[in-house]
């Protein structure tokens, strides 16, 4: 049984009153992470201030990407092993918008998967597909290459605690949402990848979300597909309301 995972991904955005004010609007009021897990993955400099009101929240707080060295000369990135230290769980790593704004490789990428892992913290690996591919009938390879390119020496156990977000980039910050049918074929396709490599068992351990526009209306929908086991919403999970909307989705 794999446990729902709602999670949002705030990006640049919210000043630390903001993210005080979130945290009291959601505290005490999510589920159990054992009946559904609820994440957020906040700016750097937000993290110390969600943490610290974290106490009775059951919320995990995310980071929303790190660098693949633990330590040295890197000015301005931030390292995986304090954030491990400061008690984050998951990051996400590989992000579209760290692919086409910042140039990041499926070797970057790569080398950030074993980063995360090698701090004790757990990956939300994300694959995007442009409109281009989309159209261009390149959704397949595009997806299996950038899963293949990210998961390189990732051994079996360390895969089953893998969570992949599905993220079609026609799809972020657009308003509209992949289709219900159109998530679970992107989904599948990275479940039957995970099972290529893997195989059967670590397949149906491992968690896949989709992103990109998700909302209230859609949830559900989206929820009831099979090898759906989460979400990860942008703009959705900004409004504490809303994001509330998005846990209490059944
Ligand atoms: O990482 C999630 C994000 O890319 C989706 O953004 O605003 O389309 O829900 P949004």
């Amino acid at each position: 049984m794999r446990i729902p995972l709602i999670a949002g991904n705030w990006k640049m955005n919210k000043s630390i009153e903001d993210a005080r004010s979130f945290m009291q609007a959601v505290s005490d009021r999510l589920p159990e992470p054992a009946q559904i897990e609820t994440a957020i993955a906040a700016p750097a400099i937000l993290l110390e201030t969600m943490l610290e009101m974290n106490s009775a929240n059951h919320l995990r707080i995310g980071a929303e990407n790190c660098y693949y060295e633990d330590s040295g000369a890197f000015t301005g990135e931030t390292s995986p092993l304090a954030l491990s230290e400061m008690g984050i769980p998951y990051v996400i790593v590989g992000h579209s918008e760290r692919r086409s704004y910042f140039n990041e490789t499926d070797d970057i990428i790569n080398r950030k998967v074993h980063a995360v892992y090698r701090n004790h913290m757990t990956p939300i690996l994300c694959c995007d597909e442009t409109m281009g591919r989309l159209e261009a009938g390149e959704k397949i390879h595009w997806v299996v290459s950038q899963v293949t390119g990210a998961l390189k020496d990732i051994s079996d156990d360390l895969a089953r605690q893998l969570v992949i977000a599905y993220e079609p980039s026609w799809a972020i910050g657009s308003g509209k949402s992949a289709s219900a049918d159109q998530a679970e074929e992107g989904c599948y396709l990275i479940r039957q990848t995970i099972a290529d490599i893997y195989g059967d068992d670590v397949a149906n351990q491992m968690r896949v979300l989709y992103g990109g526009s998700v909302n209230p209306d859609n949830i559900s929908e989206i929820m009831a597909k099979p090898n759906i086991d989460g979400v990860l919403a942008g703009g959705a999970s900004l409004d504490a309301k809303t994001f509330l909307q998005l846990v209490n989705y059944q």
